[in-house]
């Protein structure tokens, strides 16, 4: 019996994703559009297919229903998200948003006691294990010369590309746009996300689009948004993209918007 289910669930692994060449496996059911977009971005992404391509839709969606407002990131690493956001509006022949980078551009910054992974791993100690010199490391040590290059490369009108370096906690709000279509949260830590939920939500359109990078993988983050949203009477359908990835739309009918 074992045996069979081990040869069947072989089976279906083998049918529901194609392996790449190299990186990670891609789901099936992702459009040709955004696999071709993640590919072009996995260079400067640690996200997943997944959220690649629910970032991907989320763009399509607040294009097509006209939301008005700029895209905002928040914690950018290499700057692969972005650029994913970046060449879904060149796609879609909407150029005219303003796409706004906030990072330290010299990797993370402090983590509290909060910050643990989802297996209880406090951050601090991470941190202390692993090299800032390597670039895959938990450290997230990104330049803002690559970050730029990467997001020139997409086409993108660079005037309308802003890069916003430092600590989102000094940064923010005296950097911010006026409007926000699409706010996009990875900077992982409880102390940056409940700043950035703070500051940016309010200044979501209606029916404008959160994502949180990391809601599944780090405890600080899913506090500091549970929290925010508890405090502010928000009850959104936080829909899960992967096992760390969020995304709801905000202000639809029905739903209250932060004050
Ligand atoms: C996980 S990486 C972001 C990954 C990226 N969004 C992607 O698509 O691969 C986290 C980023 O947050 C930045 N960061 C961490 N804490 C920050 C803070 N308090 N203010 C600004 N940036 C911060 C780090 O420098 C790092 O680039």
């Amino acid at each position: 019996m074992l045996r069979t289910i081990k040869k069947w669930s072989r089976r279906l692994r083998g049918k529901r994703t194609v392996a790449m060449p190299s990186g990670p496996a891609i789901p099936p059911d992702l459009s040709a559009e955004n696999v071709e977009i993640f590919q072009s971005v996995n260079h400067a992404t640690m996200t997943s297919p997944e959220r690649v391509s629910a970032l991907c839709d989320a763009v399509r969606y607040v294009v097509s229903q006209g939301i008005p407002g700029d895209l905002v990131e928040c914690g950018v690493w290499r700057g692969g998200s972005s650029m994913a956001s970046a060449l879904t509006l060149i796609e879609q022949g909407d150029m005219g948003r303003e796409l706004w980078l906030y990072d330290t551009f010299e990797g993370m910054s402090e983590p509290t006691e909060d910050d643990r992974d989802f297996l209880g791993q406090s951050a601090a100690a991470q941190l202390e294990l692993q090299d800032p010199n390597d670039p895959k490391s938990v450290w997230c040590v990104s330049q803002l010369d690559e970050v730029r290059g990467n997001m020139r490369r997409t086409g993108y009108p660079a005037d309308q590309v802003h890069f916003v370096v430092g600590k989102v906690e000094e940064t923010i709000p005296a950097q911010v746009p006026e409007t926000i279509a699409l706010l996009r949260l990875d900077t992982d830590w409880y102390e940056s996300t409940r700043h950035e939920l703070e500051h940016l939500m309010p200044r979501l359109s209606p029916g404008g689009v959160l994502i949180i990078d990391d809601y599944g993988h780090w405890q600080g983050c899913r506090r500091a948004v549970d929290e925010y949203l508890s405090e502010h009477g928000l009850h959104l359908l936080l829909h899960r993209i992967d096992y760390t990835g969020r995304m709801a739309i905000v202000g639809a009918p029905g739903v209250r918007r932060a004050a």
